[in-house]
């Protein structure tokens, strides 16, 4: 691991080392906790390079709050970064980061002004300009493909998408869960000023949460309401000071009356000096579930059922890359013409509808215009994974996916839906077998086939050459989500994996199988 506390250091050895790699950022004002060390570790799963920044950044605190106070300590910090594998720590100082000038004054970004004068931005004016500032500065110096946020700290990760995509910077910003205590108090690098006593209360915060979100579930949708069941259950509790309870929308910070599908449940509270902030999405939409795994697991047979068996949606991911393919095809384009194709995907709107009660007979329509049937031939079979590869096909079709996500009620499978298009999935099922049963399951496939029989060893190198590329390229490779359930098929038919899937699902829908946030 190296350390650097300069620019021109960081910016030397990323010259040295990017080459084609994806590098990951995890920006933070140091003072690590478990918290941080799980978006480094999300962050060591999805790229080549790790930067760790740690820069107590002075933008974002006002005259009257604790900048000076603020806990540092590099060594520590270090020796954590060290053990969960960070390649390099950006430890600037203030004078590095943000010399000083004949004006005294530095180019800041504002971000809209909505987003920032609620919630946390009430109290703490400044904060959100001072943090889209340095961020901005962080991801033009690393450049990194992403950058991991929090969502503890809701409304900046909101800010900070916003930011990055009307500023176009081109990363994906990466939310990862808020990490708790034991005590369900939501980790913080200001837990420490915490006394005892102060600590054994300040879990509070996060089970008055936690009954509103219980009276959401059963059915209350009225914000002023939840708000003020929050502020009643912790008003008995002098030592804490809420500051405020707010229900908004997640994306836009916009306050809300009713929660129609999404609500952003946030609460920022005094216990003593220390000011802490939680928060909960309330959702009301139907469960997605998405199902990952290496090739030849079973993924699809067993997905179709599982929408039929639910009445769920199966969202047939691989229509949509076979739709893009016909219509290149159509529009005469090369497949090695990616800017070209990247134009027409952008272009391009899917839609699939379902005709029967079960979900399951989907129709497929590019631009209005049914293509559920012209996909299907060998001309588009023969180039679809050409065109599935390419980046900006995944980019647009995954931007399509989620927005169809939003409104849950979906069953998909893939390689990347539990980590990268549906993170917040209600149920992630990694599918897979062992590489000799799979290529068990080619062999018999290929012998309905009518093809001549392929030695078993043979299958099984090619299912393991399969598996190294799916997982080791670039965009989307295969990887199972922290949070999914592993699922090994080996002797186990098809309607078993259903059955168990389904029972899952069951449990995951009664609160038997832990809630996310
Ligand atoms: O969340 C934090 O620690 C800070 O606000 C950040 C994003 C590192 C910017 O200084």
């Amino acid at each position: 691991m190296r350390l650097f506390t300069t620019k021109a250091g960081l910016l030397c050895y990323l010259e040295r080392h990017r080459q084609n790699q994806e590098v990951g950022l995890v920006p933070t004002m140091g003072s690590l906790h478990i918290g941080h060390l799980s978006l480094i570790e999300r962050a060591r799963q999805d790229n080549a390079i790790v930067v760790v920044s740690i820069f107590v950044n002075p933008l974002q605190f006002a005259p009257t709050e604790d900048f000076q106070e603020y806990p540092r300590q590099l060594d520590k910090d270090r020796q954590l970064c060290e053990q969960v594998g960070v390649d390099v720590i950006f430890a600037p100082s203030t004078e590095e980061m943000l010399p000083p000038n004949p004006l005294n004054d530095n180019t800041q970004v504002i971000p809209p002004i909505e987003m920032i004068s609620g919630l946390c931005g009430r109290s703490r004016p400044n904060f959100f300009q001072g943090v889209a500032t340095i961020v901005t500065k962080l991801l033009n110096l690393v450049k990194p493909q992403r950058a991991y946020f929090g969502q503890k700290d809701a409304q900046q990760l909101a800010v900070i998408q916003r930011l990055v995509a009307d500023l176009d910077l081109g990363v994906e910003i990466v939310p990862c869960p808020i990490v708790r205590e034991e005590s369900g108090l939501a980790c913080s690098s200001r837990n420490q000023y915490l006394t005892e006593s102060q600590k054994s209360q300040a879990p509070l915060i996060y089970s008055a949460l936690q009954q509103a979100q219980k009276s959401f579930q059963a059915g209350n949708r009225n914000c002023a309401n939840l708000i003020e069941l929050v502020k009643a259950e912790l008003a008995p509790t002098e030592d804490i000071q809420v500051e405020y309870v707010e229900l908004v929308d997640p994306t836009t910070m916009i306050p809300l009356t009713q929660v129609d599908k999404v609500g952003l449940l946030a609460i920022a509270a005094r216990l003593g000096s220390t000011r802490l902030i939680d928060n909960l999405l309330l959702r009301h939409r139907k469960p997605i579930v998405a199902i990952d795994g290496p090739a030849g697991a079973g993924k699809s047979t067993v997905t179709r059922l599982i929408a039929k068996t639910l009445g769920l949606m199966y969202l047939d991911t691989g229509a949509m890359y076979r739709s893009i393919t016909w219509q290149v095809m159509q529009a005469g384009i090369e497949l090695e013409d990616e800017p070209a194709i990247a134009e027409l995907v952008s272009r391009s709107q899917i839609s699939l509808t379902t005709d029967d009660a079960s979900g399951t007979a989907v129709r497929v329509w590019l631009n209005a215009e049914e293509v559920t049937q012209v996909i299907r031939s060998p001309e588009v079979t023969a180039k679809v994974s050409a065109i599935a590869a390419q980046p900006a096909v995944r980019r647009a079709l995954v931007k399509q996916q989620q927005s169809w996500g939003s409104q849950g009620g979906i069953v998909a499978e893939g390689r990347d839906l539990g980590t990268h298009v549906f993170p917040d999935a209600e149920l992630k099922i990694f599918l897979t077998a062992s590489v000799q049963e799979r290529a068990r399951r080619r062999q018999k496939d290929l012998e309905q086939q009518g093809f001549e029989q392929v030695s078993l060893a043979e299958l099984e190198q090619d299912i393991q050459q399969r598996d190294l590329k799916d997982s080791t390229r670039t965009f989307s490779p295969l990887r199972k989500a922290a949070d999914a359930i592993e699922i090994n098929t080996d002797g186990l038919s098809i309607a078993q994996v259903t059955e168990k899937i389904v029972s899952l699902y069951h449990q995951q829908q009664s609160g038997i199988l832990e809630q996310k946030n």
